[in-house]
């Protein structure tokens, strides 16, 4: 996938296959679509019904010697036609336009929507490599293409077509095969003009959009930095890396006018040896009486009305092209297929106490380094489990294990034994509560973020979940309370508010199991304790897996499991592991010299 403001490469062929795609979209609105096209139509037989409407006005004032004969000689009603046939193409068009735009707007409802659901459906490892950002855009091009297509497709590319093949035909039947013939190859030959023309500026202008994004990017992660920038004092040399991107985008920018130039004058040399030689004919047709001078305004109006449309041709084909890549990259976004998927038709995971089981668990993120060997482990119900061990020896990693966001290389793990691969996934995670190692909160306020643990809990529960979490004391010292936005990602709490609140919310979730990944090492240890108290009293009866650094607050686990580089070095009750005097005695004996140390 393609990331940054470059549009989908253009530079391959067009993809008339996306339209296919798009084709069951269209379909819930038949009768609209068909509505509209009739509309399209009739316009078009309106506007070519113009320059006729023209011919006879000006023969008729032609035919006249006299002012008041011509008065009378113009028909009023050929006039008043003129003005309706006018105003009545205008109209057509709105009513297209009108009946069309729904037709739009649900196609790109429906996609988005669909893309939404399936971006949550896929797994984490791919949310993980993502660009949050590029993926966004990936998603507004998708949109914004299936609009333009939609818009320029129907509106500009097939109209102009069936416009110019019935101007040929009227030409042809009326003043003979010589003027069908000019029309028909001008526009041929404009049109490939444009086509090639525009593939050879398709470079200049991706250098644009690339200058342009690389512009953009270097500003906002400069001011992103901001507080850096400013413990160093680099302003000058940012504000040089900057101007250096403008500097990139200014020449690409200056190339990209003067194949514009080059275009644009092109086409207009076409429309002017077009026009001209047609002309001359008419005009050399009025001289000698085989026309009169209404086919010369009827010919000149057509070539007008003709090559207007044709002047955007150029840029309409590019859009479309790029339009059609950018969609096409939306659809295969959708087509991704999640690494993590139900079995067909896996039961729910039936709970009872709550139960986990690792048995000979392996697990790699990438082929070449294995992060857990052949763990295994048991955690009764109702019991609560320590992990302990060194930075970086997977302890984390078993959390993910556990809520199923990757699947095991081998071995298994069981809840209640079932097999948490052979369940629903949102069973599986509707049963396990977390209080992640980092906690990302919704840009909400404090209790709509404590709230989403159970998006159905009442206020009332809320702030109950709230005092447990020892939340109470910082909100009433807010000016809004329980009100208070938190800021992107939360980043307006302190570290220790923002566990208290993931804390709040797995109390709000209420699970039969309870996970805390080191859940209280942004607080001070007075506020630790308080917490690890109203934890106890929480998963009092639950099964809970706590992973801890700080070995004091897991003294009184039942069990305490280290370890060691992905592996179970030793597993055991508190006093037995002190009693081995391995690498929890050992840990145990630093921590606690530490603490008189330091006082903590
Ligand atoms: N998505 C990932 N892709 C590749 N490697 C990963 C990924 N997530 C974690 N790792 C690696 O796996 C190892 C174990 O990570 P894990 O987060 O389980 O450690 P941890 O025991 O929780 O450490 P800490 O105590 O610092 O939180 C680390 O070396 C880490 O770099
Ligand atoms: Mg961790």
């Amino acid at each position: 996938m393609r990331h940054g403001n470059i549009a989908a490469d253009p530079g391959v062929g067009m993809k008339w296959h996306v339209i296919r795609l798009l084709w069951p979209y269209f379909l819930e609105f038949k009768n609209r679509v068909i509505l509209a096209l009739s509309c399209l139509l009739l316009a078009k037989l309106a506007s070519i019904s113009i320059p006729f409407f023209l011919k006879h006005i000006v023969d008729a004032l032609d035919n006249a010697d006299n002012i008041a004969q011509a008065i009378v000689a113009v028909p009023l009603g050929l006039v008043l036609a003129y003005g309706a046939v006018r105003f009545f193409n205008v109209l057509l068009n709105e009513f297209r336009d009108t009946l069309f735009g729904r037709v739009t707007e649900r196609t790109i409802r429906r996609i988005s929507l669909q893309t939404f659901q399936h971006l949550h459906r896929l797994d984490l490892d791919f949310h993980l490599n993502r660009k949050t950002g590029g993926l966004s855009r990936d998603l507004e091009r998708g949109t914004t293409g299936i609009n333009f297509l939609m818009r320029f497709m129907v509106f500009n590319i097939v109209p102009t077509l069936v416009e110019v093949l019935m101007v040929v035909a009227l030409l042809l039947y009326n003043y003979g095969i010589v003027y069908a013939l000019i029309t028909f190859v001008s526009v041929v030959c404009y049109v490939t003009y444009s086509i090639i023309a525009t593939e050879w500026r398709t470079k200049y202008l991706r250098e644009v959009n690339e200058a342009d994004s690389a512009t953009n990017s270097r500003a906002v992660d400069s001011l992103l930095n901001y507080e850096t920038v400013k413990y160093f004092t680099n302003e000058d040399y940012e504000a040089t890396r900057y101007d250096h991107e403008l500097e990139t985008w200014e020449k690409a920018k200056r190339k990209n006018r003067l194949t514009l130039f080059a275009l644009n004058s092109g086409q207009a040399m076409i429309v002017a040896v077009a026009m001209t030689s047609m002309l001359a004919l008419a005009a050399n047709g009025v001289a000698h009486g085989d026309m009169t001078i209404g086919d010369f305004v009827l010919i000149n109006a057509f070539m007008m009305q003709l090559f207007i449309p044709l002047n955007f041709l150029g840029f309409v084909y590019r859009e479309i092209k790029g339009s059609l890549a950018n969609i096409e990259q939306m659809f295969e976004l959708l087509n991704r297929a999640p690494k993590i998927r139900d079995k067909q038709e896996a039961p729910v995971l039936s709970i009872g106490k709550g139960s986990i089981k690792f048995d000979n668990v392996c697990f790699r993120y990438h082929e070449q380094r294995e992060i857990l060997s052949n763990v295994s482990f048991n955690v009764e119900p109702g019991s609560k489990v320590a992990v302990v061990g060194e930075s970086g020896s997977g302890k984390s990693t078993l959390v993910k294990l556990l809520f199923r966001f990757y699947d095991t290389a081998s071995g298994t793990i069981t809840i209640d034994e079932q097999d948490i691969s052979s369940v629903t996934q949102h069973s599986l995670r509707g049963s396990i509560g977390i209080v992640p190692q980092d906690t990302v909160l919704f840009n909400n306020t404090i209790q709509e973020n404590v709230r989403y643990g159970r998006p159905t809990a009442s206020d009332d529960e809320v702030a109950q979940a709230i005092t447990m979490a020892h939340l109470d004391r910082f909100i009433d010292e807010l000016p809004d309370g329980v009100n208070t936005v938190v800021g992107e990602r939360g980043l307006k709490l302190s570290g220790g508010e923002k566990q208290r609140v993931a804390i709040a919310r797995a109390i709000l979730k209420q699970p039969p199991i309870l996970v805390f990944d080191e859940a209280t090492s942004s607080l001070d240890s007075k506020s630790e304790k308080a917490i690890l108290e109203a934890m106890k009293e929480i998963t009092e009866g639950y099964t809970s897996l706590v992973i801890a650094h700080r070995l004091s607050t897991i003294v009184d686990a039942d069990k305490i499991i280290v370890l060691s580089h992905g592996k179970v070095a030793e597993q055991g009750s508190h006093s037995e592991l002190i009693e081995k005097k391995g690498i929890y005695a050992n840990l145990w004996e630093i921590q606690q010299q530490e603490a008189t140390e330091f006082g903590d």
